[in-house]
């Protein structure tokens, strides 16, 4: 175990983290992530035979486990489409030392947080983009209403899911005016908010470098209302960079992930719903575990095949994106998870 845990990239980069598409299902058609024209009534979603079972879903993370993961964060698609996730939850929270955590659009979480705290969830990320209820609707695009989501949150802190963060995309002509009354109303609530820079993830988006606000611009709207300072990371390859309200009102966080790659320290390994291995987010390949996982394979040869494409690794997208290197065929956000 102890050699395992040495398992590093190419450069040098040890795997910390995966994150589980659980359905590429989800009940929203955000603007930026499941476009309504591509993701409409003929859109062919992966069939339940295809998807992980929560057994084979255990047996893949006590592997990753072993090789060095310590995190394990499940997203979607919208993770709470599919049914009885907290019992995926009960299993994944057995495993011992495991940060596990879940990011959800909030719209099914009033319902299901007690359930998810019960069956052993710590932490919660919820995503909102706008407070301001008809941006909101506009940009989840099927008519969702702020309230709901607001509500859950609620919900997901008073059972114990602490701490709540908010991830919020910033897209520039579309929620930029919601960047200061997030940070006004998210720091009364003592939520940990996170801008998003705007991403070129898959190819339906329709992504410009002009819909990206940068993170610069973000933190100078934020200090302008609410002075704010830096903090240390919590720990190395943390996504987001930390500021803190001077005065002493909480924190929050700005993911720059186009105008400051994070590629250098980035642990991340990505697993779809249907047991495909990616590692970059950006990746066009994936690796087939699930052909492993239902022929027969032993633990150990599964250890070895992710080990093996790990020790392979050479991703940096977000550092060469620049460079015109844009890939013909990058996977969608909602099938690889945020
Ligand atoms: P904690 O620190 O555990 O709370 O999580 P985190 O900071 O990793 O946050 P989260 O997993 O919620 O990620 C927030 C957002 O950052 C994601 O939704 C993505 O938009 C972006 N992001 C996360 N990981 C990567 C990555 O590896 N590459 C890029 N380019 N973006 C990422
Ligand atoms: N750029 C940045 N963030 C995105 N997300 C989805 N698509 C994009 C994109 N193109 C975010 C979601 C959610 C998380 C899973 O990823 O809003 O917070
Ligand atoms: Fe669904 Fe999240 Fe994508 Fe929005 S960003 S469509 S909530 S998966
Ligand atoms: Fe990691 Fe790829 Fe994101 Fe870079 S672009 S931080 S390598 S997932």
């Amino acid at each position: 175990m102890g050699e395992a845990k040495a398992l590093k990239d190419t450069l040098g980069r040890p795997l910390r983290d995966l994150r589980i598409s659980v359905t590429d299902l989800c009940n929203f058609r955000c603007v930026y992530c499941m476009p309504k024209e591509i993701f409409g009534r003929g859109y062919r979603f992966l069939p339940k035979a295809d998807l992980l079972t929560y057994e084979e879903l255990e047996r893949v993370v006590r592997v990753f486990v072993g090789l060095g993961a310590e995190k394990v964060r499940l997203t979607g698609g919208e993770p709470l489409m599919r049914r009885e996730l907290e019992t995926l939850v009960a299993k994944l929270a057995a495993i011992e030392d495991l940060d596990l955590t879940l990011t959800t659009n909030g719209s099914v979480l009033a319902e299901k947080a007690q359930a998810l705290k019960d069956a052993g969830l710590k932490r919660i990320t919820v995503s909102l983009d706008s407070l301001d209820d008809e941006v909101f609707r506009r940009m989840n695009d099927v008519d969702f209403p702020v309230d709901t989501v607001i509500r859950a949150m609620d919900r997901a802190h008073e059972v114990g899911l602490r701490p709540v963060k908010v991830n919020m995309v910033v897209r520039r002509g579309m929620n930029e005016d919601s960047i200061v009354p997030m940070a006004a109303f998210f720091r009364e609530r003592g939520y940990i908010l996170r801008f998003i820079e705007y991403m070129d993830v898959g190819h339906t988006n329709g992504w410009r470098m002009d819909d990206v606000v940068p993170a610069k611009e973000i933190v100078r709207r934020v200090n302008d209302a609410f002075p704010i300072e830096p903090v240390a990371p919590n720990y190395t390859g943390e996504v987001a960079e930390r500021w803190r309200y001077t005065d002493g009102r909480g924190e929050i966080g700005v993911i720059a992930s186009v105008t400051q790659a994070f590629c250098k320290d980035c642990t991340r390994a990505r697993l779809s719903a249907e047991g495909k291995l990616y590692t970059c987010l950006f990746a066009t390949e994936g690796t087939d575990l699930r052909a492993l996982l239902r022929g027969g394979a032993s633990d150990d040869e599964v250890a070895a095949r992710i080990a093996g494409v790990w020790s392979g690794r050479t991703d940096r997208y977000s550092e060469v994106r620049s460079e015109n290197t844009i890939p013909l065929k990058k996977i969608e956000m909602s099938y690889i998870g945020g």
